[in-house]
């Protein structure tokens, strides 16, 4: 998708991105973090407004961020605690984002898809790249994102009615790419004021995909569930977090 950029998301989602994205998952992911990481110091990918981070610095993680978005950035500083979180605005595909961090850290975490807001192969091996580079040997890189629905793929295109009440209509268009992997997709809220669009341009990757990004990175796989209750991933999982240890 033309002229979308790192900075993109926050411009657009930044102001409701607290109210409209909830996973309901947010106190079982701290848990599993913190009992992961314990007391270390540890890297966020797209920290966004700090819905992880904040909890974790709280609990005594030290935590430092790479995010995309100044907007998303302003949304952390004015939460208590979020001035108190060194952030690079970077791009988490480029190695200049991960140069003003000196030490290198213990861990690391990519949470909530996002590491399918970069858009080409490339671009997410090269996340990963310069992330194994800043971890110490033994550091984990935790990663969370959904696992592509092989029936949802199977068209090209699709419309779907996310939202529809007396006053509004939320459609999802999107445009399906099946040997790029990408899905570019325009959120379209029609309301009594008018239209607002709010593109998402995404490329998905299968958990066996990320793994080999992982092994380019010189990454091994330690642990996978299929949700942030440690439950089993199996053949229906609709989610998968990935342990990678830098070996
Ligand atoms: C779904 S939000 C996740 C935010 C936060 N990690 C959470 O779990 O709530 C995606 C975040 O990724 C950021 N982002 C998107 N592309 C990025 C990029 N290339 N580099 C750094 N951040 C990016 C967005 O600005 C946004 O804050």
């Amino acid at each position: 998708m033309d002229n979308y950029g790192p900075e993109s998301f926050g411009a657009l989602n930044a102001e409701e991105y607290d109210d409209l994205h909830d996973p309901g998952t947010t106190d079982q992911a701290v848990d599993l973090l913190f009992g992961l990481f314990g007391a270390s110091d540890v890297l966020e990918l797209a920290i966004g407004t700090g819905r992880i981070a904040l909890p974790l610095a709280r609990r005594g993680v030290r935590i430092s961020g790479i995010e995309g978005s100044p907007l998303m950035v302003d949304g952390l500083r004015a939460k208590p605690g979020g001035t108190d979180i060194p952030v690079v605005i970077g791009d988490m595909a480029d190695g200049r984002s991960f140069e003003p961090f000196e030490a290198p850290f213990d861990h690391a975490f990519l949470v909530f898809n996002t590491l399918f807001n970069l858009t080409s192969q490339e671009a997410q091996v090269r996340c990963f790249g310069h992330t194994a580079a800043r971890l110490r040997p033994g550091g984990l890189f935790v990663i969370e994102t959904f696992v592509p629905d092989h029936a949802r793929l199977a068209e090209t295109q699709r419309v779907e009615t996310k939202r529809l009440d007396i006053e509004q209509v939320w459609l999802e268009a999107a445009v399906h790419d099946p040997i790029a992997q990408t899905l570019d997709m325009q959120r379209i809220r029609i309301t009594k004021d008018g239209t607002r669009l709010v593109p998402l341009p995404m490329r998905y990757a299968f958990p066996a995909e990320i793994d080999l990004m992982a092994q380019l990175a010189g990454l091994r796989l330690r642990d996978r569930w299929g949700g942030w209750d440690k439950q089993a991933l199996t053949a229906t999982s609709g989610m998968h977090i990935s342990v990678y240890e830098k070996l």
